[in-house]
């Protein structure tokens, strides 16, 4: 059997980890006729195979034309340092030739030694039979130039040599490897082009030596080091190695990559995304890959994202990751659903124990990037298939159903489809035709390739923009094609396959906006008559947002339009916005995930009507798309870990009676509400905390707090009105049953008001004469006729009042100059200090009119600077907006840190996009004797301005000196956190 693993013709197994028995590296039986890589070892040998003789089969390999002992036939071994071999070979002399010793031998030469020749088996053959050679071999240096050689003690002797098996006691593709350079030697690695690696003392990590590396001719230029034969396919492995900047670079970022061969294709794999190295500084780069091909070349570099600077590589490893067996013992999920449950995959999801989980446990797939346009059309006309291919074929051999991802995207879409030539095609009638044109040439081919196995296509993807007037996102398909593009798509994938659902796919359709937007879409489309089966919802959520009941609404819109609702792509984040990292996901977290799963799939469940299948996007942690999205950090958004083991999201699903149980936050703030069932503005200034839906009933809770007492705010939802539904509190130990029949008021503690579709509680309780330091609460929440219950149990911590102030309505003229306008807006100030304890500080006015809010900061700060390359280290005003006020703990779309320098330049932070903001802001500075002045006006596009609107709002000055910030004070966030968290800002309520 040829395999090409090592290019050699040889037969690789690897052993099973209970498998004691020798692994099978090599075998050399000269069956195919060839000399299976064997060549000639001196002037005028000959080397073939020869059907003249055989030790078993029915050929062997001549050796003929040696003029010296050391003459014969020899080969590159796949022998790697450290490892021991068992060599057997048989040997026979050619009729007529005297007897000889015959010697297999090594040549190696030792990185900075002499070249050497050991023997590794040898016996004395005649021409009467095949003697056999055997013995073990292992070398410890590292070492270029391995040949392993059949010799003779005979200078002219032509022999035979057949079936020579190589073996060992540790698999190769297990034993790892590592190099640290120490022996003075590149040891192994060699340069991608024309770069120049040196062993060098000039920086180490460990020890005294890494590798200099210099003269990169391009980004991926760089040291590369061979991993054929040390990793095997299915198996899964961590890579690590650790780089620092070289001579004179102040500023880098390097990477770890793989480059893979099945042929002459290569493919490109990261490891580990390009990280900044700190100049001066060893970083680690680290990640893990698993083998998904038969390759015959495989190699892993360190490549920078831009630039040719040098560096320096040390102590890199790579281990072998051990696999876990999979959980047998547990409930498939696919059997715990009453829809078709998937998972997004690749060819690595089929492999191995991520094999056998995946068919344990679902019961469709979509291919995570295979049906994309890049990889099926990557040239016009030119169509790849062989990963689609392969798992449309492993579906439909497993009876998996399969999600065809997706015709028509902006992304992962290659540049020719927009262009003719070097031309960017145009909206004019040919260009819409050429790109129409190509766009049915290529659904006509994806579709059609996959009738009958392929049973729903995503047909467009992400076409809504919710924050343009039309609703519709300006990609390229939409400025050349206006709506054709989804009408063409549709129409050609149905024609081709009339059986095919077809969907319209789309993520933060749970958010409000953004349904409304692709609702209206689907409608507008349907009426038209193009044939839209369904929607998909991605929803990639995370751990704090949106709220279950969010996507509850949107699948209810939706069943009004009376089509098919899929949920394609689900995973969530263990982090609540875009910027923070853990080392290691804390086991809250992954406890708080599984019940986010289980009131998902509690929302699902309920929908069984309108949802005919739940995807996940991606099987285990291992392998997720949110580790390098949008940042590179460590995310764990699946139902079963990186040894994919259940994790509480996979319990929320099966059975949330095994979940740990959940200690939840909630702040009470300072405030004295009255208890009267009425709702203060005091309630309207936070959101409330969710108690998720069971049956029809569910809450919001807030909590507030002063000297001695706890006030509490039920919002409870419960259509069906039964006297005795009740609410029972229990604080610091007591506890306390409100009914909804007890009225308005019940006492002086209590009051219970009837709203629509529910009814309020306004408690309050004692809780001594202290505040309320992480006060135990449970609220449980009963629906006496349908015998339903809700809950919420954790601690409340007592914190300073939510800051409120107002804005008036007029407009003030935004040039610096503080006009009259400004007079009847009370002041507020920055007086939280969050560093520093004091400094620069800012008296704050608001106006409104129109959709524009406007900001006016008088600063006192004498000294100013602008020097630092960040930002928000020069003196600077930032004003904090929320039109929300959604208080959440990450910012949403329209969530916005609005930053003025003392000279007026502008920059923002926040959102995901924050470009998407940018233009939301106009600024004004003016230099005052002490300080500045800041008029800024913010446009609020996402929200209608009117008299009692409730902003989230903050203010925050930052004082430098030098290039250094040397305080800052906010006028409402303590935390030093309101960069990436709204939930402790103010508030600004609109006044007419
Ligand atoms: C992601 C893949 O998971 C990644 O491997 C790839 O690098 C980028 O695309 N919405 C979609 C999916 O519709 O196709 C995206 O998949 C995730 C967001």
């Amino acid at each position: 059997m040829l395999c090409v693993l090592m290019g050699l013709p040889a037969v690789l197994a690897s052993a099973t980890p209970a498998d004691a028995a020798a692994v099978q590296i090599a075998t050399y039986d000269f069956e195919d006729g060839t000399a299976q890589g064997w060549g000639p070892r001196g002037d005028g040998v000959e080397v073939g195979a020869t059907s003249d003789a055989a030790h078993s089969g029915s050929s062997s390999l001549l050796t003929s034309g040696r003029t010296a002992t050391w003459h014969g036939a020899s080969i590159s071994p796949p022998f790697q340092k450290g490892v021991t071999y068992q060599v057997t070979a048989y040997a026979r002399m050619v009729s007529g030739e005297p007897s000889s010793t015959i010697a297999l031998t090594m040549q190696r030469t030792p990185d900075g030694g002499d070249t050497t020749y050991e023997r590794v088996a040898a016996a004395t053959v005649t021409d009467g039979g095949w003697a056999e050679l055997s013995g073990t071999y292992s070398f410890g240096a590292d070492s270029t130039g391995l040949q392993l050689y059949a010799e003779s003690s005979e200078a002219t002797a032509t022999y035979y040599i057949d079936d020579i098996v190589i073996t060992s006691d540790t698999d190769p593709a297990r034993s790892g490897l590592s190099t640290d350079f120490e022996t003075g030697t590149a040891q192994g690695w060699s340069p991608r082009a024309s770069a120049s690696l040196t062993a060098t003392t000039d920086a180490a990590h460990g020890g005294a030596r890494s590798l200099a590396v210099t003269g990169r001719s391009d980004s991926w230029d760089g040291p590369a080091i061979s991993m054929l034969g040390k990793m095997a396919k299915g198996s899964k492995y961590t890579l690590s190695a650790w780089v620092r900047l070289g001579p004179d670079t102040a500023s880098g970022a390097l990477g770890l990559s793989i480059e893979r061969r099945t042929g002459d294709t290569p493919s490109y794999e990261r490891v580990a995304a390009p990280k900044t190295v700190p100049e001066g500084q060893w970083v680690q780069l680290t990640g893990t890959y698993t083998l998904a091909y038969d390759v015959d070349f495989l190699s892993v570099y360190v490549e920078s994202d831009t630039g040719t600077f040098p560096f320096y590589l040390d102590d890199f490893t790579l281990t072998y990751v051990e696999p876990k067996p999979i959980q047998t013992d547990i409930p498939s999920l696919r059997d715990e659903v009453p829809f078709t449950l998937g998972a997004a995959i690749g060819r690595a999801q089929t492999l191995g124990e991520h094999g056998d989980l995946l068919l344990k446990h679902f019961s469709g797939v979509t291919p995570g990037n295979e049906l994309k346009w890049d990889a099926t059309e990557p040239r016009e006309g030119e169509f790849t298939f062989a990963e689609g291919d392969y798992l449309v074929d492993y579906a439909v051999q497993h009876g998996l159903t399969f999600r065809g991802h997706t015709l028509a995207w902006h992304s992962q879409t290659p540049d020719w489809v927009f262009k003719d030539g070097d031309r960017d095609l145009t909206s004019s009638p040919e260009d819409r035709a050429l790109l129409l044109k190509r766009l049915e040439n290529h659904v006509k081919t994806l579709v059609g390739r996959y009738k009958g196995k392929i049973a729903v296509w995503d047909v467009v993807n992400e076409v809504v923009d919710e924050n343009q007037p039309d609703g519709l996102r300006r990609s390229k398909w939409f400025q050349i094609t206006g709506l054709d593009f989804i009408r063409t798509a549709f129409r050609v994938a149905h024609e081709t396959d009339p059986a095919a659902k077809l969907f319209v796919n789309d993520y933060n359709t749970e958010f409000p906006r953004k349904r409304e937007a692709l609702y209206a879409l689907v409608k507008k489309l349907k009426a038209e008559g193009v044939p839209i089966d369904g929607v998909g919802h991605q929803l990639h959520l995370n751990i704090e947002q949106p709220p279950a009941a969010e996507v509850e609404a949107t699948i209810e819109k939706f069943a009004t339009l009376h089509v098919d609702q899929q949920i394609t792509e689900l995973d969530v984040s263990v982090y609540p916005d875009f910027v923070s990292t853990y080392d290691e996901v804390p086991a809250e977290v992954l406890a708080e995930q599984g019940y986010r799963y289980k009131e998902l799939f509690d929302v699902f469940r309920r929908h069984r009507a309108q949802i005919s299948s739940v995807t996940v996007w991606g099987l285990a942690d291992d392998a997720t798309w949110l580790s390098t999205f949008p940042i590179t950090r460590l995310n764990a958004p699946l139902l079963f870990d990186d040894e994919l083991q259940a994790k509480p999201a996979y319990w929320g699903v099966v059975d949330p009676a095994k979940l740990p149980p959940l200690v939840r936050r909630l702040e009470a703030p300072a405030a004295t509400p009255k208890v009267d069932g009425k709702r203060d503005l005091e309630w309207d200034l936070l959101p409330a905390t969710p108690i998720a839906r069971v049956g029809d009933v569910s809450a919001g809770l807030q909590a507030r707090s002063s000297a001695g007492w706890l006030y509490v705010l039920a919002e409870v939802r419960d259509p069906d009105d039964d006297r005795s539904d009740t609410v029972t509190f229990t604080v610091g130990g007591k506890t306390y049953t409100v009914r909804r029949e007890d009225g308005h008021p019940h006492g002086p503690d209590t009051a219970v008001q009837k709203t629509t579709g529910g009814y309020r509680v306004e408690a309050r309780f004692p809780t001594g004469p202290a505040a309320v330091p992480g006060t135990d609460v449970a609220v449980a929440v009963a629906d006496a006729s349908g015998g339903t219950r809700t809950s919420w149990t954790g601690k409340v911590t007592s914190t300073p009042a939510v800051k409120l102030t107002t804005a008036p309505n007029r407009r003030p003229v935004v040039d610096g100059a503080v006009d009259p306008a400004w007079a009847p807006a009370p002041e507020i100030r920055t007086a939280t200090w969050i560093q520093g304890t004091s400094g620069a500080t800012a008296r704050a006015r608001a106006l409104w009119s129109g959709d524009t809010l406007y900001l006016l900061a008088q600063v006192a700060d004498p000294t100013l600077s602008e020097q630092s390359a960040n930002p928000w280290e020069q003196d600077s005003v930032e004003f904090f907006v929320d039109p929300g006020n959604g208080k959440t703990r990450g910012y949403g779309d329209d969530d916005g840190q609005y930053r003025i320098s003392f000279s007026g330049k502008t920059s923002v932070g926040g959102p995901l996009d924050p470009a998407s903001i940018g233009d939301n802001l106009t600024a004004a500075a003016k230099a005052v004797p002490g300080g500045y002045v800041i008029e800024a006006a913010v446009k609020l596009p996402t929200i209608t301005l009117r008299d009692g609107a409730l902003l989230g709002f903050d203010v925050q000055v930052n004082d430098a000196t030098g290039a250094a910030r040397t305080s800052a004070a906010t006028w409402s966030d303590a935390t030093g956190q309101g960069y990436r968290d709204t939930s402790h800002w103010g508030v600004l309520q609109l006044r007419h």
